[in-house]
C-alpha cells in the first residue's frame, strides 16, 4: 500500500463499525473520496521520516484524523450561507450532491471523529494530549473556524494587509502548521524545535493561502477542480486583490524560501533530514 492508501485506510478503519445513519456515511465518504491532494497528512509523515522515526499506524491515525479536519472545513466553506460553491474536488459540492443539512451533519461529523480515531492511536498518554490539544487550536475557535469568521466578516471590505494576513494565518495557516508541530511532538522533539517546525509550517501555510489566492485568479476548472474567480465575485480581500500578482507572486516564493531556511537549520542542529518536506514545499511555487 502506498502512504496515501493507508491514509485513507486509517479514516475508512474508524467508519467499519455497525453505521446509526448510512446517509452521512455515504456523503462523509462522498467528500473524503474525492481525491484532494492530501498535502497536509502526506507533509506530517514526511517530516516525521525526516526525524528519523518509521513511520507506524499511529501515525497514519494521526495523519487521517488531519485530513478528516480539513475535509470537514471544505464541505462547509462551501455551503450557500458561506461561499456558496458547487464544485470541489472536480465533483458537485457536498451539498449540491445531498442536501444542505447533510452536508452540514458531514462537516460536523468529520470535526469531531477526528478526536475519536485521535484517540484511539496508540500512543504515549502525554503525546496523545498534546497532539489532541494542538490540534483543536490550529482548527477551532483560535484557528481555522476563528479564521474562517474574519474570512466572511470582511466579505465587500477592503481590508489593512495585517487583516489579510491574520485571516490567512488563521484560516489556513495554522491548519497547514499542525503537521509540522505535530511531527516535532511524535519525534519526541524539545519545546524549541517545537516551536521552530511550526514556524516553518506557519511560513507554508501562509504561502498555500497566497498560492490558493493568485490561482483563484489564474488557473482553470481543470486545473483546480472549483470553480476559479469566486473571490472577486464574494468580494474577498485577497493577496491579488491587495499587492496585485506581481508581488503576490515574490510573497509567495519569499514564504516558501523562509520555510525551507528553517528547515535547513534543523538539518544543522537536530540532524533532520529535510529532502522529502523540502521537495514538497518546492512544489508549491508558481512560475508566472
Ligand atoms: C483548499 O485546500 C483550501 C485551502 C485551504 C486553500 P487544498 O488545496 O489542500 O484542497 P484539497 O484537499 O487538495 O482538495
Ligand atoms: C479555504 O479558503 C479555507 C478553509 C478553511 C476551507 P478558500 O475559501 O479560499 O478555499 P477554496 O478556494 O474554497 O478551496
Ligand atoms: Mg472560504
Ligand atoms: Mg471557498
Ligand atoms: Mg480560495
Amino acid at each position: 500500500m502506498t502512504k496515501l492508501q493507508k491514509i485513507d485506510q486509517a479514516i475508512r478503519s474508524y467508519y467499519e463499525r455497525e453505521s446509526v445513519a448510512d446517509k452521512l456515511i455515504e456523503a462523509i465518504f462522498y467528500s473524503i473520496d474525492a481525491g484532494g491532494k492530501r498535502i497536509r497528512p502526506s507533509m506530517l509523515l514526511d517530516i516525521i521520516e525526516g526525524f528519523g522515526i518509521e513511520l507506524k499506524t499511529c501515525h497514519y491515525q494521526v495523519a487521517a484524523a488531519l485530513e478528516m479536519i480539513h475535509t470537514g472545513s471544505l464541505i462547509h466553506d462551501d455551503l450557500p450561507a458561506m461561499d456558496n460553491d458547487d464544485y470541489r474536488r472536480g465533483r458537485l459540492t457536498n451539498h449540491r450532491q445531498f442536501d444542505e443539512a447533510t452536508a452540514i451533519l458531514a462537516g460536523d461529523s468529520l470535526f469531531l471523529d477526528s478526536y475519536g480515531l485521535l484517540a484511539q492511536a496508540d500512543l504515549p498518554e502525554d503525546m496523545a494530549i498534546a497532539l489532541i490539544k494542538n490540534l483543536s487550536q490550529a482548527s477551532g475557535t483560535f484557528g481555522m473556524v476563528g479564521g474562517q469568521m474574519l474570512d466572511i466578516e470582511g466579505e465587500g471590505q477592503q481590508l489593512k494587509l495585517e487583516e489579510l494576513s491574520a485571516i490567512h494565518r488563521n484560516k489556513t495557516g495554522k491548519l497547514l502548521a499542525y503537521p509540522f508541530k505535530a511531527a516535532a511532538i511524535l519525534a519526541n522533539q524539545d519545546d524549541a524545535t517545537q516551536e521552530q517546525c511550526e514556524q516553518a509550517g506557519i511560513l507554508v501555510g501562509m504561502a498555500f493561502q497566497i498560492r490558493d489566492d493568485i490561482l483563484d485568479v489564474t488557473a482553470s476548472f481543470e486545473d483546480l477542480g472549483k470553480t476559479p474567480q469566486k473571490d472577486l465575485i464574494a468580494e474577498k480581500s485577497t493577496y491579488p486583490s491587495l499587492l496585485g500578482l506581481d508581488r503576490s507572486y515574490h510573497l509567495l516564493e519569499e514564504s516558501l524560501n523562509q520555510a525551507i531556511a528553517i528547515l535547513q537549520e534543523l538539518k544543522v542542529s537536530k540532524g533532520f533530514v529535510p529532502d522529502k518536506i523540502i521537495r514538497m514545499i518546492e512544489r508549491l511555487r508558481l512560475h508566472a
